[in-house]
């Protein structure tokens, strides 16, 4: 080895020392300046926790609500999550390279959310929900290529939710609820969100119809497109969402038929579709692959044809309305075996037929609405054995007969509607509507 080698190497090896100290002295002293740039922003400490101890020349490690990275002495988390804090979200902080995640939820932040903070590019987590932010969702958003989950629920954004982030295939959960946000969701919605488990976009000014391709988003279990201004009908291709437990469709202004496949998912639990303007008739084999379904809300739409039997294969059913549609037909005996049965709510339908005796096996059944129909016949003693319920409606039907004493010895009834039938005897109403 030659001695100029030698001095090139050694020359390395000082410079390295000088390099290798330097940088992140002059890195963390803008870590240092960044946060003081956000303290400057707060116009609000009520707990004077930024006041008193977010302290220039102390070390900002230590600093409440900030986490550093041992190594390199970075800020890598900011959590200042509820603490009453009001101003706005200084830029600097898109200087805070080393963050994975920034909490700052449930305080009184205003104004945008700056641009800067998509330089943050090993940011996981950025929860921001609970806030009074305006202005739009950045478009360079779309550069946070690790983000996994990304809470904005309850502030007041605006504009459209910019496409680019459905392109970021790290995503698990995305909250945007209660906004102001508009638009309509890109068609490709799913074509990269390998990993997506999570998205609610309810109580937004959304429109447009709903992607089909969010068959792809294989991974998915919530979804939640609630209150909203969606047109068209539901995908049927939903269906092959394997992995799907909740889908909130509720408030729109969704047409056409529900889709059978929907039927098919065999972990869905909760289904809302109630306020649309959907047609056709329930699946004729609905919940033959669905037993765990809990929640069944399709009420204040244009349903039509009948109440299938296999409903009662719903084994796990609590609650289920279809009120306010246009269903005909009769109640199903079977549905006597829906056991998990709490509400049973089909006012206002075209039902016919006798009240099913069965009714009364359902041994939790607390609120039974059967209003504003064409039910006829008597009121089966048997729903007496039923010892929960609390509400109890048939009024406005073609109902004949005495009331059975059985009725009056459920011990629970508060409510009773059964005015608007053809009832002999005496016939006592207590509670309202
Ligand atoms: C800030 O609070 C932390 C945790 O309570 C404490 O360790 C630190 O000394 C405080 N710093 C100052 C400057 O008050
Ligand atoms: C930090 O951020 C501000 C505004 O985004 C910028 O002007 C500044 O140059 C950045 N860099 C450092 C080292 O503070
Ligand atoms: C979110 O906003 C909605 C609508 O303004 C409100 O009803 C709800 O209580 C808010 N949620 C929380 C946790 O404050
Ligand atoms: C999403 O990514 C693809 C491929 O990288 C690119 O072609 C497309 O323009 C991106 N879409 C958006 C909305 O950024
Ligand atoms: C659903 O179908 C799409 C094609 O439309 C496919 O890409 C996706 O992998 C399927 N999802 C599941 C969960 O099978
Ligand atoms: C959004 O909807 C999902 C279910 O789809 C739910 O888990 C989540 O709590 C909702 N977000 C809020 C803020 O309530
Ligand atoms: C949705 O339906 C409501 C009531 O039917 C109507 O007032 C509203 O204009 C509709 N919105 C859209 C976007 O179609
Ligand atoms: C899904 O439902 C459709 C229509 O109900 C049916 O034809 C199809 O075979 C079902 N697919 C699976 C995988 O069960
Ligand atoms: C309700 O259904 C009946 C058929 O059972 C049909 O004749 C009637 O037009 C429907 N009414 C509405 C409002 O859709
Ligand atoms: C109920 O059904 C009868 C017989 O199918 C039909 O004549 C009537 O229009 C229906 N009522 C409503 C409100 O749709
Ligand atoms: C009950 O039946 C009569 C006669 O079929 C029909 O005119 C009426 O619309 C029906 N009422 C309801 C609420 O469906
Ligand atoms: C269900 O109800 C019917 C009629 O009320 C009765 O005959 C039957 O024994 C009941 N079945 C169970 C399991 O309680």
């Amino acid at each position: 080895m030659g001695n100029i080698t030698m001095i090139v190497i050694l020359l390395a090896v000082y410079c390295c020392f000088w390099a290798c100290a330097a940088i992140p002295i002059i890195s963390s002293s803008t870590d240092e300046f960044a946060l003081l740039a956000f303290k400057a922003k707060i116009t609000k400490d009520p707990y004077n926790i930024l006041q008193k101890n977010w302290t220039e020349g102390t070390p900002f490690c230590n600093w409440i609500g900030i986490t550093c990275s041992h190594r390199h002495q970075r800020v890598k988390a900011l959590d200042l999550s509820s603490k009453g804090l009001k101003g706005t979200i200084a830029k600097e902080v898109g200087n805070l390279s080393f963050l994975i995640s920034v909490d700052i939820s449930n305080n009184n932040f205003q104004g945008n959310i700056p641009d800067e903070l998509s330089h943050l590019r090993r940011l996981r987590g950025l929860y921001m929900q609970l806030n009074e932010l305006s202005g739009q969702i950045p478009e360079s958003f779309g550069f946070l290529n690790r983000i996994q989950e990304l809470f904005l629920y309850n502030n007041s954004l605006s504009g459209p939710i910019p496409p680019a982030i459905f392109n970021i295939s790290s995503f698990q959960v995305i909250d945007l609820m209660y906004n102001f946000l508009r638009g309509s969701l890109p068609m490709d919605i799913c074509h990269n969100l390998p990993n997506l488990e999570s998205l609610n976009v309810s109580f937004n000014q959304l429109g447009g119809q709903i992607p089909a391709s969010f068959s792809r988003c294989s991974e998915i279990k919530f979804l939640a497109l609630m209150s909203n201004e969606f047109t068209g009908s539901i995908p049927g291709k939903l269906g092959n969402l394997s992995k799907l437990e909740q889908l909130y469709l509720s408030r729109n202004n969704l047409t056409g038929e529900l889709p059978s496949t929907i039927f098919n998912i065999s972990s869905l639990t909760i289904l809302e579709a109630a306020y649309n303007r959907i047609s056709g008739s329930l699946p004729h084999d609905i919940c033959k692959k669905t037993p765990r379904l809990e929640i069944l809300y399709i009420f204040a739409n244009q349903l039509g044809g009948q109440i299938p039997s296999s409903i009662s294969a719903c084994r796990s059913l609590k609650y289920l309305s279809l009120a306010y549609n246009n269903i005909s037909g009769v109640i199903p005996a079977e549905m006597g075996n829906m056991s998990a049965l709490q509400l049973l709510h089909l006012i206002s339908n075209n039902l016919t037929g006798g009240i099913p005796p069965q009714i009364g096996n359902i041994t939790g059944l607390q609120k039974l609405y059967l209003s504003e129909n064409n039910l006829t016949g008597e009121i089966p003693p048997e729903l007496g054995q039923s010892s929960s319920i609390g509400k109890l409606y048939m009024k406005n039907n073609k109902i004949t007969g005495e009331i059975p004493p059985s009725i009056f010895n459920i011990s629970t009834l508060r409510e009773l509607g059964l005015s608007e039938n053809q009832l002999s005897g005496n016939v006592p109403s207590f509670g309202e509507s």
